[in-house]
């Protein structure tokens, strides 16, 4: 059985079927192959079934929340299981350290609705600045941020909300497990953070399949969101698919791999094809497949190619090929989740 360093089940495939009424399916339980709840694609196919759905079914609806008739726009949002939206893209910072509030100031002119910061990145003093300089209203961006896994994962919310000087945080997540276990105490420590309002909602960041059953199992509550290193070149389906059946969107960081595979042949013919440039075919490739990129930019004209994706679709033959590029390839080393 594939299990993580904690011993979990580390993939959905060894849940057992629900045979049950369906309004009544216990956590751990894949629906029921009959289940009325599931979702179908146009041909009838359930989308969740693990033995169908493979990353090709998810892009063709964009996403189990993105129908394919539905065009995706800048202002367009993922639907959290929680109730809230979140924009289908944002902002990265890790080593935005220079200039932090001009950038920002700036993305949020050109449009960008997400920003994606850590109390670890150094970047939360001049954001909170950037957007006070920019006049965005509270209620029209949104700001995820992360505790570490050594912190206490309470007051290390707090801290960060004292250094973006807000009150609330959209997102907090788990930066990382913690070396052993699956964190349940700093899971607590989020859940008291959200139940004070500190966070609209909680997530976790880099952890795999069996870890989040782990926290789930613990406490009830399940993560909103997984932010783990996605692109055509490196991703998981056993992911997605877990995410999907979750009700847990996937936000992709490096999903310019770091710069590290924008020259690569397949992904350069594509873009002349749609006259785009390799980076915005790695942002759509994400935008098709339901995830949320989070790609980092400093320079203005980064900045602006970056959110210059919503006039170009790629079609499933197209989304096809780069979606056989994938060679678990990590542009910091490893993919975590795995
Ligand atoms: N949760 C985690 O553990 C974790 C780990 C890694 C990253 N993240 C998050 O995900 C974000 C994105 O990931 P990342 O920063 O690792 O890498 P990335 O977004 O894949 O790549 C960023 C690099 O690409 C360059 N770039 C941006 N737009 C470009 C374009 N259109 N053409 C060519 N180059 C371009 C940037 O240059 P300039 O800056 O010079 O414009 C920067 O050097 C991070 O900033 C962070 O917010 C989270």
């Amino acid at each position: 059985m594939n299990t993580t360093r904690n011993g979990a089940p580390g993939t959905t495939d060894q849940k057992p079927r629900w045979e049950g009424p369906p309004e009544i399916r216990p956590r751990g339980y894949l629906p029921a192959k009959d289940d009325p709840s599931i979702v179908r694609d146009a041909a009838g196919q359930n989308l969740r079934d693990p033995e169908r759905r493979t990353l090709d079914d998810a892009f063709r609806t964009g996403g189990d929340r993105q129908p394919a008739e539905t065009a995706i726009t800048g202002s367009s949002g993922r639907k959290l299981h929680t109730g809230a939206t979140m924009p289908v893209m944002g902002l990265g910072t890790w080593q935005l350290t220079e200039d932090t509030a001009g950038v920002i100031q700036s993305a949020l002119e050109l449009g960008y609705r997400l920003i994606d910061t850590s109390g670890d990145y150094g970047t939360q003093p001049g954001i909170g600045q950037g957007i006070r300089r920019s006049g965005v209203a509270r209620s029209d961006f949104y700001l995820v941020t992360k505790v570490e896994e050594t912190d206490d994962a309470y007051d290390a919310a707090r801290r960060n909300l004292e250094e973006l000087e807000l009150d609330r945080a959209d997102l907090i997540l788990l930066h990382r497990p913690p070396e052993t276990g699956a964190g349940e105490d700093l899971w607590l420590g989020l859940m008291r953070a959200k139940e004070e309002g500190l966070a609209t909602d909680i997530g976790v960041s880099n952890y795999s399949t069996g870890l989040i059953d782990a926290l789930v199992e613990a406490t009830g509550e399940t993560p909103v969101v997984n932010q783990i290193e996605w692109s055509p070149f490196g991703y998981s389906e056993d992911m997605l698919r877990y995410a999907a059946d979750n009700g847990i969107v996937i936000q992709g960081y490096s999903p310019l791999t770091r710069m590290k595979r924008l020259d690569d042949p397949v992904l350069s013919a594509l873009a002349e094809r749609y006259g785009k440039t390799p980076a915005q075919i790695l942002i759509r490739w994400n935008l098709q497949c339901g995830t949320v990129p989070l790609p980092k930019a400093s320079k203005p004209e980064h900045l602006k190619e970056n959110i210059d994706v919503f006039d170009v679709h790629i079609p499933d033959e197209d989304m096809s090929r780069l979606n056989r590029l994938n060679e678990r390839f990590s542009a910091l080393g490893t993919l975590p989740y795995e």
